[in-house]
This record gives C-alpha cells, sequence and structure tokens, in this order.
C-alpha cells in the first residue's frame, strides 16, 4: 500500500502518539492541539507498543496521518541492569508499531532520539554531520540502533517519510504548572532532583564532579524547555509535509494545505533539539534558587561514570529547514519547573 500524503490529506489530519502521556510526549499532546483547528480532538488509549492486536485495533479505528513515537524506557543506569528489557521494549515494540503502521499505509515517522547517539562527541558545539559513536549503556545503543532501523526502512522503501530528533536536555514544564516531569523513585537526571531538593524532599544535590575542563568545573549540558521541544515535533510534521520556507505559519494547518503529493518530503531528516548554548551544573543551582526564592544546598561528589564534560548542540539545521528555534532560556525553564514541582510536590501522585 502507498503512503499517506501529509499534504493533500483531506480530513484532519489525525497523528498517533506513543507515548502521549510522558513527559515530553504530553507536552507534545498540548502543543498539537493548539495548533490544530478548531475541533482538534484527543483521544486516549492505554496500550503497549509490542500488543499488535491492540495497534491493530488503533489504526483500524483511527485514519492516521503520521505517528509521534516516544514510547520506551529511558533510564541509563536502569537500561544496564535491564537489557533485555531496553532491547525488547524499545526495538521490538518500534518493529511492531513500523509493522503495523505499514500495514495500514501510515509511513511518516518522528522519532524521540537522543544526543546521547553522538557519544563522546567530536566536536562541539555538535552539528548533525558529527559522528556517531557507541553508546554507554543499553538505553542509548536503542536510540542509535532505532535511528538504523528507520533509515533502513526509507531505503528500502522511499515512500517512507522519517524524521530523527535528537533531544538535548529537555527540562522545564507546561507554564499552567498541571504537568510536568514525574520521575519514579530517586531522580536521575539534575533538574528533576534539584527540583525535589528545592521542594524538601531530598535533603541536597550531589555535584557530580567539578574537576572537569569547564569554567566553574562542573558539566555543561545543553538544556532545553519542554515546551520549545513539543514545538519541534510541530514543526517535523511541518516540514515533512513540504511547507517549510513557503512563509506559512508553522503548524498543523498548513501540513493540511494544497501542496501537491510531489512536494511533500520523502526522505530521513535529522535534527538536533537544543538550545545551542551550554550550562553547568552551577548555572542551573543558581537559576533554580532564583526560581524558587531560597538556597539549594549541595555537596561536591566524584564525577559520574560515563559522563562528558561539555556537551551542548549546533541548531542551525532545524532553524533553517524547519523555522525551529527554542524561544525560552534557563531562568524561564527553572521557573515553569518550580512551578510544577511546587504544586504537586508528589507529581501526578498528589493531583
Ligand atoms: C542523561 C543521559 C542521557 C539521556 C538524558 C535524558 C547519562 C550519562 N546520560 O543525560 O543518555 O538521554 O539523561 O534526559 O546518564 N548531575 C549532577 N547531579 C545529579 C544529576 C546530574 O551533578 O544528581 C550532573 C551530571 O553530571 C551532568 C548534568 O548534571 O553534568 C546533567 O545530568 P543529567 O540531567 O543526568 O543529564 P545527562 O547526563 O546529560
Amino acid at each position: 500500500m502507498s503512503n499517506k500524503s501529509l499534504a493533500t490529506s483531506a480530513e484532519k489530519l489525525c497523528i498517533l502518539v506513543t507515548g502521549g502521556a510522558g513527559f515530553i510526549g504530553s507536552h507534545t499532546c498540548v502543543e498539537l492541539l493548539a495548533k490544530g483547528e478548531d475541533e482538534a480532538r484527543l483521544k486516549f488509549y492505554c496500550a503497549n507498543i509490542l500488543d499488535r492486536a491492540a495497534l491493530e485495533s488503533i489504526f483500524a479505528e483511527n485514519d492516521i496521518d503520521a505517528i509521534i513515537h516516544f514510547a520506551g524506557f529511558k533510564a541509563v543506569g536502569e537500561s544496564v541492569a535491564k537489557p533485555l528489557e531496553y532491547y525488547w521494549n524499545n526495538i521490538a515494540g518500534t518493529l511492531v508499531l513500523c509493522d503495523v503502521s505499514r500495514a495500514h499505509g501510515v509511513k511518516n515517522i518522528v522519532f524521540s532520539s537522543s544526543a546521547t547517539v553522538y557519544g563522546e562527541p567530536e566536536f562541539i558545539p555538535i552539528t548533525e554531520d558529527c559522528p556517531k559513536h557507541d553508546a554507554t549503556n543499553p538505553y542509548g545503543q536503542t536510540k542509535s540502533m532505532l535511528e538504523q532501523i528507520l533509515t533502513d526502512l526509507y531505503v528500502g522503501d522511499n515512500e517512507w517519510n522519517v524524521v530523527l530528533l535528537r533531544y538535548f536536555n529537555p527540562i522545564g514544564a507546561h507554564e499552567s504548572g498541571m504537568i510536568g516531569e514525574d520521575p519514579k523513585g530517586i531522580p536521575n537526571n539534575l533538574v528533576p532532583y534539584v527540583a525535589q531538593v528545592a521542594v524538601g524532599k531530598l535533603p541536597y544535590l550531589n555535584v557530580y564532579g567539578d574537576d572537569y575542563p569547564t569554567p566553574d568545573g562542573t558539566g555543561i549540558r545543553d538544556y532545553i524547555h519542554v515546551v520549545d521541544l513539543a514545538r519541534g515535533h510541530v514543526a517535523a510534521l511541518d516540514w515533512m509535509a513540504g511547507h517549510v520556507g513557503t512563509g506559512e505559519p508553522i503548524g498543523l494547518g498548513s501540513i493540511k494545505g494544497e501542496a501537491s503529493p510531489d512536494e511533500t518530503r520523502r526522505g530521513v531528516g535529522i535534527f538536533n533539539l537544543g538550545t545551542g548554548k551550554g550550562s553547568s551544573v552551577l548555572d542551573v543551582v543558581h537559576a533554580f534558587e532564583k526560581a524558587c526564592g531560597h538556597e539549594i544546598p549541595y555537596e561536591i561528589k566524584p564525577r559520574r561514570a560515563g559522563d562528558i564534560a561539555v556537551n551542548y548542540a549546533a541548531c542551525d539545521k532545524a532553524h533553517s529547514e524547519m523555522g525551529w528555534k527554542a524561544e525560552y532560556d534557563l531562568d524561564r525553564m527553572c521557573e515553569d519547573s518550580w512551578r510544577w514541582q511546587s504544586n504537586n510536590p508528589d507529581g501526578y501522585r498528589s493531583a
């Protein structure tokens, strides 16, 4: 069966968002709804991407045009302890998803990848041309392998339309304070940990290393507001539809526009989604202190295994090709993160 054209679809564009209840997925659903037309609707399914029968009925019940694929396990440390679970869920799950999708004539997919595919980067800022290197853990390997698998799908069948979005460090929350990041157990990532120290659930932050070759000795990352990141997915759908650069506003409205089918893009687009600006661990601590209005206690600890000193993106490609650019700065990210954490000290469990 040939692929659905995003450009000529007469009906309302219908996007399957896997992992749509997760941190990035939920914010992306909000942005998709905001860009949709008046009668934009959200349908929720609780199903596993490994469950072929469940996917079959979702595709049968809905006239899906494209997939944004977030569903996957994402904890680095856990992936080392549970490689089988990680490879099975992330890789096999994506294979089932693509197989069912293809059978329904849907070959448009935006995939949630990660800057982790660059491993120890060969140069900074990292452009999309920076060579990939082996990830040091199964989680990272699944991202890298899935990029390859999706690329091979296109090589074997040029009707596939694939966008690989390589995220840097997503933080922050929706400005409403109603949705945000809700890690299970003790957070592994910096900002959720800082937020729990700020709200009094954890006593102090461990700063992993102050002897890196950086201005204050702590690790530098490219933190990006989750709402900016979510908007990057809307821009990616638009890019797929071949509409960027036409001067039209970015959004779902333009995907459903008048472009002829041959304007619809086919291929594999790879984009970094970051801000292009590096911030140290202590920069984050200080920005969070400003947001919450009190000091964040911390202790310097040894470096964490597998961490690199400096990691930030060059995002010119996403800007020039998709018309997308991050808008929010670190202060805003911390303010929104704090609003979510202070309104919901126990995450969704307190709602
Ligand atoms: C990590 C993963 C990466 C994954 C990303 C998802 C590793 C090695 N990398 O990125 O594969 O895609 O999360 O969001 O785990 N830090 C502290 N104290 C803490 C936690 C972190 O000092 O309690 C420091 C780290 O050393 C690092 C920075 O904060 O310099 C950011 O860490 P983190 O938020 O875990 O993200 P990454 O390690 O960049």
